[in-house]
């Protein structure tokens, strides 16, 4: 069937929903989800948001933050945007109904986190990202304009490919019309045109074997811009949270937030003794970067699978209501993290690149924007500070709206695209071949291309992926289209940018840090 929007919005998260509500204003959306309304990184969410509130914070101090935890990567004017819009899209979430803690005072009670030189992080409680996220779902389901799509998945963006024309890699002038999408429940794949396309399809944890984010992270924005001849950049900075709780098997792996040591927890080996200021002068604060590349040295010398987080010398109660969510989960484990350390390490958290866009959203591709954590605006540089990522998605999927919106009434539907053409597909064979292969990638991931890296090891990586790509691409090629060999596709196409970006890049910044170029280039590349 084919169905046609003003907007066609790629993924629920923040970013996704947040530019759905405002577009809605303007004209019909459509939202698509790969699996239910909440399932998404913006649910997962627990430190909070960052935003300038009260003195002695200000703008420029949390520029500087941002600047410093990026290492020479961000685009300053990007950073200053988001730092001063960031306070009128906190008034937005409030107006949704999103409600962020208050002191006894009744004013906000703002969390430090890493790199931070302020408290400076609105949350609610320890779970922020639910908050945020069940708010946003009771307006979108309330809005007149906004058709909900759930387990809706997006195969492909529609560009002059599918109309038959010839289009070289990254030729300027390449247009989307929509996306074609696989309703799982029926197995049809639906067309989907659209004025305008938002991608807003967030992380790529799957890529690796252990990751603080939920299955749908499987990068698939990222992948269908790529293969769409769009401009994908920066994919080599790889944000690994260093505080994951260490509890094998879990999948997603816990995350015990950085919040924890805003308020006052220390990091320790097995043996007890602090290690921090070994590494860096701010301790157990220090950007993330720094923190999960000495936490990774401490296991590797000392043979450790993980070191500990102290935040027993705290007011016991006290720690239960701020962290509510932690404390409960630690329990389960037999951890009172009250009276016991506890055991935890580093884990793919967050991805810096992805979809390049500029100041107002857009891509490289036209009528396409993009938003969140699968965009890339040059916010993060090399290093995210922690909580910037949630007001990067409402910041710019408002700049995108803002925008669009302006070139709306010039934009035709294209109604030229066909439908999707599956002959001399079949159903494959053996679904273990996908199940075995995404563990293939996710392994050469977490092996080669982690928070220390080499030629040798990049090269390794290319080489194996290599392999898995021509075996992928065969079976999709005569198999029926399903959710599983498209994310399995997909996280071959990511884990591949992310070699490729990563062999480029020779020195050593922010998240990429290789051991044969230690030392940063002076000017950024
Ligand atoms: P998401 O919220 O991940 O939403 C992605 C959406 O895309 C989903 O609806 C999914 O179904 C859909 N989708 C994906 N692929 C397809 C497809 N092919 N077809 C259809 N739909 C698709 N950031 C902060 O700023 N502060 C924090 O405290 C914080 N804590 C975090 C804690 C954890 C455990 C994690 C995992 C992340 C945290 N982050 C935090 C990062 C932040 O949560 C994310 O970067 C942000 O929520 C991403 O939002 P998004 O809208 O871009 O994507
Ligand atoms: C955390 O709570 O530590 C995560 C914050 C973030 O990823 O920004």
């Amino acid at each position: 069937m084919t169905r046609r929007f003003d907007f066609l919005v790629i993924g629920s998260g923040i970013a996704g929903i947040s530019f759905a509500l405002k577009a809605a204003q303007y004209g019909k959306v459509a939202i698509l989800c790969k699996t239910t309304l909440g399932e998404s990184n913006t649910s997962f969410a627990q430190g909070g948001i960052a935003s300038v509130t009260y003195k002695p914070d200000s703008f420029e101090k949390h520029i500087e933050d941002t600047l410093i935890a990026g290492d020479g990567h961000c685009d300053a004017d990007v950073v200053n945007k988001v730092v001063t819009e960031a306070p009128s899209q906190i008034e937005e979430l409030l107006n949704w109904g999103i409600d962020f803690d208050r002191t006894e005072e009744g004013l906000f009670d703002l969390h430090r986190e890493g790199g931070h030189s302020e408290h400076r992080i609105l949350h609610h409680k320890d779970n922020t990202g639910y908050e945020i996220q069940q708010a946003l779902i009771r307006e979108v389901k309330r809005h007149p304009n906004i058709e909900i799509f759930e387990r809706h998945f997006a195969i492909e963006i529609l560009t002059q490919h599918h109309l038959g024309e010839y289009v070289t890699h990254h030729t300027p002038g390449i247009e989307c019309y929509g996306a074609y999408v696989l309703e799982q429940r029926t197995n049809y794949i639906h067309t989907f045109l659209s004025k305008i396309t938002l991608m807003a399809t967030g992380g790529i944890g799957r890529v690796y074997s252990t990751t603080t984010n939920p299955d749908i992270a499987t990068g698939d924005g990222i992948a269908m811009v790529y293969r769409a001849r769009g401009i994908v950049k920066d994919m080599e900075f790889v944000q690994f949270h260093p505080t994951a709780l260490y509890h094998p098997g879990d999948r997603p792996s816990f995350l015990i937030t950085e919040a924890i040591r805003g308020y006052g927890a220390v990091l320790r080996t097995q043996n007890g003794k602090e290690f921090m200021y070994k590494y860096d002068e701010r301790g157990s604060l220090a950007p993330r970067d720094i923190v999960a590349r000495a936490i990774d040295n401490e296991m590797k010398t000392r043979g450790h699978d993980y070191v500990y987080l102290d935040v027993t010398k705290k007011n016991p109660e006290e720690t239960k209501v701020h962290f509510p969510n932690i404390y409960k989960k630690c329990l389960e484990y037999g951890i009172d993290i009250t009276k016991d350390y506890i055991p935890v390490s580093p884990t793919q958290h967050y991805l810096c690149g992805g979809i390049l866009v500029d100041m107002n959203g857009r891509s490289t591709i036209d009528r396409l924007y993009a938003a969140g954590e699968c965009s890339c605006t040059g916010l993060h540089g090399a290093n995210r500070l922690a909580s910037n990522s949630l007001i990067e998605a409402i910041v710019y999927a408002d700049a995108a709206v803002k925008d669009a919106v302006k070139r709306l009434d010039e934009i035709g539907i294209n109604e030229f695209v066909p439908d999707w053409n599956d002959e001399g597909t079949s159903l494959p064979e053996e679904m273990v071949l996908i199940t075995q292969s995404f563990r293939e990638v996710e392994q050469i991931m977490s092996t080669y291309v982690g928070i220390v890296r080499s030629n040798l090891r990049l090269q390794r990586a290319m080489n194996r992926l290599e392999i898995l790509y021509k075996e992928t691409e065969n079976l999709f090629n005569k198999s029926v289209v399903s959710r599983e060999i498209c994310e399995l596709r997909n996280v071959i196409s990511v884990a591949y940018i992310i070699i490729k970006h990563a062999i480029a890049r020779k020195e050593s910044r922010g998240l990429h840090y290789t051991v044969d170029y230690p030392e940063k280039h002076k000017t950024d590349l």
